[in-house]
């Protein structure tokens, strides 16, 4: 069998390989039902079969690799992460889970063994929300909780999540086909890296999630008045982007005067869009995240109340539609004593924190039992092509989590 050290060289190689399959040349984005997801399943089911498993991609587009047990019809461990990735993302985010389930499969096979229970690991094939603005696309078609309602989104280019399934050869009607009910789940264990900088500062390679916060994800409309940048007085305009810009420094102000609470403007698009005319319309999104979903909730409010004043004030209208919106969740104080005692066992300090960002497993948290195993991340960077973990890391985490797999055998 291979050493954690060999696997984790294999999975930087194949970290590589993937960040190759990007829509732009020369920088990594791969956005759900593209082209390019679909070569990604494609190399990430080669190296599913390679690794001992039965591999498939299932009716929402991830791609699946089971691993049967010894008591086959036990329930399964999934092990997952995401193989979608933002505009110019890092190469470690979501993949760097995935990888790792694999290459611990492989380890076994290589050593001849089967745990007790099966092992399914799943690439998710949307966790960013980046195509239709909502999240975990993946993990709630395999948790059975997609809300129909989905299908009629559209991407930027006016097409449908159901028309883009249609295109990818996949049938929105069918998507039940990728649910597992709760009992078929035994628990969900997703590594991922920490994308921010407190383990690095505590000096470890790995840390136990503690609970993933909670977000709501918002698009603002706001409709003014196009008009002559010269020739319209500034009392009698319906300056549509000052309303947006009183909209982003409100979002601003109410999260940094919340506890614990963390606010986003991230997209913002002013049209006419012409240097001589009056902004008339324009749309922006707001994403606000908590530990406490309370504190969310007020923090939403608050942001929505000081933009609908904002508009109020300059005669503009303004439509707000909610894109996501998902509660805070518990990792499960079993699947945290399991992830400390493995990483006790691979010679790492266990240490525990929350996470700000979101993951599969806070959709999986609906089915079953979820742990997550933080690695490190170079000066706490994400979602930037910088993003980088150490060959090192990946080797404890490796080793952390095979002996996760054996402590659940217990
Ligand atoms: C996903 O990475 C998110 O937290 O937005
Ligand atoms: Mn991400
Ligand atoms: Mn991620």
């Amino acid at each position: 069998m291979n050493s954690p050290e060999v696997l984790a060289g294999e999975i930087m190689g194949r970290i590589d390989q993937l960040a190759a399959i990007s829509e732009t040349p020369g920088a990594l984005t791969r956005r759900y039902l593209t082209e390019e997801h679909r070569r990604a399943n494609q190399l990430v089911g080669e190296w599913m079969s390679g690794a001992g498993m039965n591999a498939a991609q299932d009716a929402a587009g991830n791609m699946v690799g089971r691993y049967g047990g010894a008591n086959d019809n036990s329930p399964a461990l999934i092990i997952g992460s995401h193989l979608d990735t933002v505009v110019n993302a890092g190469k470690f985010d979501g993949m760097l889970g995935v990888l790792c389930g694999i290459a611990c499969v492989q380890a076994l096979r290589d050593a001849g063994r089967r745990m007790a229970y099966p092992i399914k690991v799943i690439g998710f094939a949307d966790e960013e929300g980046v195509r239709f603005g909502t999240t975990y696309l993946g993990s709630r078609a395999v948790c059975g909780t997609l809300d129909p309602a989905t299908f009629d989104r559209t991407d930027a280019n006016g097409i449908t999540y159901r028309q883009a399934l249609l295109d990818f050869g996949l049938d929105a009607a069918r998507i039940g086909q990728a649910a597992h009910r709760a009992g078929e789940v035994r628990a969900f264990l997703e590594l991922h890296i920490e994308q921010g900088p407190v383990l690095e500062a505590l000096n470890r390679p790995a840390g136990a999630v503690t609970a993933i916060n909670g977000q709501t994800r918002l698009s603002v409309t706001v409709t003014g008045e196009a008009g002559h940048a010269g020739t319209v007085p500034m009392a009698l305009r319906k300056d549509a982007l000052a309303v947006a810009a009183e909209g982003v420094l409100a979002v601003e102000t109410v999260c940094a005067q919340a506890d614990d609470v963390v606010g986003t403007v991230g997209i913002l698009s002013t049209s006419p869009g012409a240097i001589n005319v009056i902004p008339g319309d324009v749309n922006f999104t707001v994403d606000i995240r908590a530990r406490e979903d309370a504190a969310r909730r007020d923090a939403v409010a608050a942001a929505i109340r000081a933009i609908r004043a904002a508009a109020e004030k300059r005669r503009c209208i303004v439509q707000v539609t909610v894109l996501h919106r998902a509660v805070s969740a518990p990792c499960s104080e079993s699947m945290i004593a399991i992830i400390e005692r493995a990483m006790a066992a691979a010679g790492v300090e266990p240490s525990r924190m929350p996470s700000g960002a979101g993951h599969d497993a806070a959709a999986m948290a609906e089915i079953c039992d979820v742990g997550m195993i933080f690695l490190r991340s170079d000066g706490g960077i994400s979602h930037n092509p910088a993003e980088r973990t150490s060959q090192e890391d990946i080797a404890a985490g490796v080793s952390i989590m095979l002996n996760v797999l054996d402590e659940m055998e217990g």
